[in-house]
């Protein structure tokens, strides 16, 4: 049995972990082993030069060994030993059948690529192991590096063309992540519309594949790239094994999850592979996106933890150390286009009065400007609304105490605009085609290095003449007639991969050339939230719908893959239609402050109570918001399952605080809320119970021990419809 040589690595320590991350390569170079956190994760050599899984679970001992692996058997003249066995990275050829990892069509019609191993080079903190196709000289490199706090492994595949002519790349994924075989995984995911988004789902994975995908040019509602899987039975919230991931991609994707004929689960995730096609030249390397894969044997929440770990610790800007979120006003469902000098100005003394942090002004600022039909593209100061430019307005809020920002959609353009007057060869389509329109607008094709170079000059000369603190990122339509006439036809299909490329090219350059600048990427709501934006948004906008009953059912499934802390919540007028049932002011800021807490609503129509409600809650919130946006939470009463109750709870990193929200959506009449069994807490410790809103039932101790709360637990007092309550538990110092 091959004998290990492990090599530990430790980076530099900026939190209070001491976790290292153990990656060893064995003595004859053929079994590679990454250990973090609670997890291992082994792969290797097989006997045909294949590189494939060995194990993905939770941690191991370090004597444990493995012999390299035997590729799998065929089984009769149907089933070629290739598609029998478990592939980290896998070509389209040698009789495949399975989803491919990357699929190449070389210029003499040539479609067969087999990849066999050649090299392996652990180098900090990551592994490189390098295959090349039998014959031809097409190196492909897999990048493979784990998170030491959450054991999540992060995988990205740099595919070379040294052949000496252009080939095109048709498919190509970042690798496949192999699961241990069982016949009963049940695949969860995260699926909706606008306004609708984040409904979890879950399908069993039975003989087949599972595709979840965008074919949308962008991230999408429809699916979020992200998946977790468990047992049919033994899982739930708190309890079962789940391996888990996501894909750090803002462009077409897809994840597939396939069960083989042997009932094996194979997970893929990278480019989507329809109307795709990459023509690589020789001397160029083509990189794919980064697939995460993670493994939690606390259930769902447990995973959900971890994700969320992942994002703060070290995806995010600032990480791992991020700002916490500020706590936002923004005027878009106030004023809507209708914005001027003045009553942004009004807005803003408002907002600063209850205790907002940062102003935000929306749509409707620049160019003709007055409703959706005009003005995207001209990224001027609209003269009439703003006479003396946004200066004074900038003063204004910054004068307040407040950080100021704006609202740009630097990739649409309306036709009727002068930047599509002057350019409209600029946007994405087909000559001679209809140019569909979506909200009246246009997607500027970003690929195109004129139009990356506008969109950058433009947001650069609004950010050096103005002192801009946040741009809220929108980008609301997904394409139509993706089409790139300036580019020959075999190039046209790369719009895929290179305008993504570009997007976060700008959002680099522009966050280098800014240190201090903050973006949120919205896309109409939640259309644009995955690992790949993460790294240059400091926020995202789940969902144009602040129905606060509607938000708790969207912030449970957005909580599956994102965190808190970056899931932005205002607290609109939305939802109280006159003549029905209002929800209280408390009931929209406690549906809010679980997220990170904005307020959206007309400011100008709040009296003089509401006012001072809402200044309270958002002191209140204020002495949350670190374990709120950075604790671990726990889904205690799901809305998914009866929209009836919704409690999450969130325990600080230093186990000092608990927060607990319990909303009751509805509830029938002299029925008590079910007892909220806390989880996370030290069962010996003693903690201090504080109702900032609402209350627990009578009897309810002041002072508990952890084992109290966790197995007794808290009953809050709640009855009727849209009733809400926030507790907080101190841990109480031993003397
Ligand atoms: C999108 C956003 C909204 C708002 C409008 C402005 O719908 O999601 O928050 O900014 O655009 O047009």
């Amino acid at each position: 049995m091959a004998a290990l040589f492990p090599l530990v690595l430790t980076r530099p320590v900026a939190s209070q972990s001491t976790q290292s991350v153990r990656m060893t390569v064995s003595d004859d170079g053929h079994v590679f082993r990454m250990d973090g956190a609670d997890v291992s994760y082994v792969f290797g050599v097989n006997n045909q030069q294949q590189l494939q899984t060995i194990y993905w679970g939770r941690r191991l001992a370090p004597e444990d060994h493995f012999p390299a692996p035997q590729s799998g058997r065929g089984y009769a003249s149907f089933d070629l030993p290739i598609n029998v066995t478990q592939h980290e990275f896998v070509g389209w050829g040698g009789g495949l059948y399975l989803e491919p990892d990357v699929k190449i069509t070389f210029p003499d019609g040539n479609r067969d690529l087999v990849l066999q191993f050649v090299s392996s080079k652990l180098e900090s903190d990551a592994l490189r192991v390098v295959m090349k196709d039998i014959s031809r000289e097409v190196y492909v490199t897999l990048h493979y590096a784990m998170d030491r706090e959450t054991g999540i492994v992060r995988r990205w595949t740099d595919i070379e063309n040294r052949t000496g002519a252009p080939f095109t790349i048709e498919q190509a994924a970042a690798g496949t992540f192999n699961l241990p075989r069982s016949a009963d995984y049940h695949l969860h995911f995260l699926s909706g519309r606008w306004a609708g988004e984040w409904n979890v789902r879950d399908e069993a994975i039975r003989g087949g594949k599972i595709v979840l995908e965008s074919r949308r040019g962008s991230t999408g509602s429809q699916n979020n790239p992200f998946f977790a899987i468990d047992r049919d039975v033994s899982t739930n919230q708190e309890q079962g094994e789940v391996y888990f991931g996501a894909l750090a991609w803002s462009g077409s994707w897809q994840i597939s999850v396939e069960q083989d004929a042997f009932q094996q689960v194979h997970v893929t995730g990278g480019l989507n592979a329809f109307d795709f096609g990459y023509r690589l030249k020789s001397g160029e390397t083509f990189e794919t996106p980064a697939f995460y894969g993670g493994f939690s044997d606390h259930g769902l929440g447990g995973a959900s933890r971890l994700m969320h770990r992942l994002e703060i610790d070290s995806i995010v800007p600032g990480a791992p150390h991020p700002r916490l979120r500020p706590v936002l006003y923004n005027s878009w469902e106030a004023t809507e286009f209708n914005v001027d000098e003045a009553g942004q100005m009004a807005l803003a003394e408002k907002a600063a009065s209850i205790g907002a942090e940062r102003f935000v002004m929306d749509d409707g600022w620049f160019g003709k400007r007055n409703n959706d039909s005009a003005g995207l593209g001209d990224w001027y100061v609209n003269p009439q609304k703003f006479p003396h430019g946004l200066k004074p307005l900038i003063d204004k809020v910054h004068s307040l105490g407040m950080q100021f920002g704006l609202w740009v959609e630097p990739e649409m353009v309306n036709p009727d605009s002068d930047l599509y007057r002057a350019h409209p060869d600029w946007v994405l389509n087909f000559p001679g085609r209809p140019r569909t329109e979506g909200r009246n607008q246009l997607v500027l094709n970003l690929a195109r290095p004129d139009v990356r170079a506008y969109v950058l000059g433009f947001l650069e000369k609004l950010l050096d003449e103005n002192q801009i603190d946040f741009l809220k990122w929108d980008y609301n339509r997904n394409w139509s007639e993706p089409g790139w006439p300036a580019v020959p036809p075999e190039d046209e299909k790369s719009v895929y991969y290179d305008y993504v490329r570009n997007f976060y090219g700008i959002l680099a350059e522009l966050r280098a050339k800014h240190p201090q600048l903050e973006i949120e990427s919205c896309s109409g709501g939640g259309s644009r939230v995955d690992l790949g934006v993460l790294r240059y948004a400091d926020q995202v906008w789940p969902s144009d719908n602040t129905n606060p009953v509607d938000r708790l059912l969207i912030q449970n499934g957005f909580t599956y893959a994102y965190s808190p802390g970056l899931m932005m919540a205002w607290v609109t007028d939305s939802g109280n239609v006159p003549g029905q049932a209002a929800y209280s002011l408390s009931f929209r800021f406690l549906s809010s402050m679980q997220g990170a807490l904005g307020v959206g609503a007309d400011l100008n129509k709040y009296t003089p109570a509401e006012m001072a409600e809402a200044k309270r809650l958002i002191a209140d919130y204020k002495a949350i918001r670190e374990t709120v946006q950075r604790g671990a939470l726990y889904r205690i009463l799901s809305p998914e399952n009866d929209r009836e109750r919704s409690a999450t709870e969130y325990v600080s990193r230093d186990g000092k605080q608990v927060v607990v929200f319990a909303m009751l959506i509805t509830g029938m009449e002299h029925y008590a809320y079910p007892t909220l069994k806390l989880h996370g807490l030290d069962e010996d410790a003693m903690y201090k119970l504080t109702a900032f809103e609402g209350n627990a039932e009578r009897g309810t101790p002041a002072v508990a021990s952890g084992a109290y709360w966790m197995h007794r637990g808290l009953d809050p007092a709640l009855y009727g419809n849209f009733q809400g309550a926030g507790f907080t538990l101190e841990k109480v110092e031993a003397q």
